[in-house]
């Protein structure tokens, strides 16, 4: 299949998780990928794995001087990028009476002020290119919240705001601007936060078991998801959306399933 052909995307954060996986999909629909990642081994491995159409770029997502290279890197080694995937991300989990204030810092430079930087450095090269996409990936904790994510909801949330003034500006230089919200991603974010004893996956389905629809699924077809709704969100096929949000979480941000309420169905 060939649904991004021709395109010429920038993916960070895509070492591993969500982005490698991005990668991978954008690769076989004929995108050109340049992953940027701080992971500078895996980086390299998973786009040396992709093949020719990947190419790895040292990027850090909160330094401006990185991604003047990381678009330099992507106009020599294929072109003017059409497509920028802002998704590396950052996790902190803490009661938000404790959270270090360097701690809250750090995210939002990874998770607001890295996408702020990349969306200003593509967009002249974007519009040489005749315009494109951007896709910035936020959360469903950017569309509610939970505790002990005192650090990492604001970013999420903020994200969404950036992403409709940013639609709202580069519309008229032909670039559309979205946010994915999923309910999940890559088992190496949360693996910190959870005891040695438990599989970072094991937790994906404790949080399936409280989506409304009930739905179980393994991991990793929830990554494939996300990465197909960026896929769609990148691709011509979806040129009338921009400045919106694109949740990708089997309904966890619908609402709540009561149990004394008609039409419920247990499990
Ligand atoms: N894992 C989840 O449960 C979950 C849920 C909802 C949303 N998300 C979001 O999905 C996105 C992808 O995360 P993931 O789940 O694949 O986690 P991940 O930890 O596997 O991947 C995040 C990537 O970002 C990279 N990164 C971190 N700081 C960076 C920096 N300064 N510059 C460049 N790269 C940097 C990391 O090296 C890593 O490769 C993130 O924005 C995250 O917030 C994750």
């Amino acid at each position: 299949m060939s649904r991004l052909e021709g395109k010429i995307a920038i993916i960070t954060g895509g070492a591993r998780g969500t982005g490698e996986q991005t990668a991978r999909l954008f690769a076989d629909e004929g995108a050109k990928v340049v992953i940027g990642d701080v992971l500078e081994e895996e980086g390299a491995a998973t786009a040396a794995d992709i093949g020719e159409a990947a190419s790895f770029v040292r990027l850090d997502v909160t330094d401006p001087e990185s991604w003047k290279d990381c678009i330099e890197h992507t106009v020599a080694t294929f072109g003017a990028p059409t497509v920028l995937v802002n998704n590396a991300g950052l996790l902190h989990m803490e009661a938000f009476v404790d959270i270090d204030p360097a701690k809250y810092e750090q995210l939002w430079r990874v998770n607001l002020f890295g996408p702020f930087l990349g969306m200003q450095a593509v967009t002249d090269a974007m519009q040489s290119a005749g315009g494109g996409s951007i896709i910035n990936v936020s959360s469903v904790d950017g569309l509610s919240a939970k505790n002990g994510l005192g650090a990492y909801v604001p970013t999420k949330w903020g994200l969404r705001g950036l992403t409709r003034v940013a639609a709202l500006e580069l519309g008229q230089r032909g670039i559309r601007v979205n946010t994915v919200c999923p309910e999940a991603g890559g088992p190496g974010m949360r693996k910190e936060f959870i005891p040695d004893s438990i599989d970072p996956m094991d937790t994906l389905s404790f949080t399936h078991g409280v989506i409304p629809q009930n739905q179980k699924r393994p991991g990793i077809e929830i990554i494939r998801d996300i990465a197909r709704m960026i896929l769609f969100l990148a691709s011509d096929e979806s040129l009338s959306c921009t400045g919106a949000d694109y949740p990708v979480d089997a309904g966890w941000t619908a609402g709540h399933r009561l149990k004394f309420n008609p039409g419920y169905k247990a499990d």
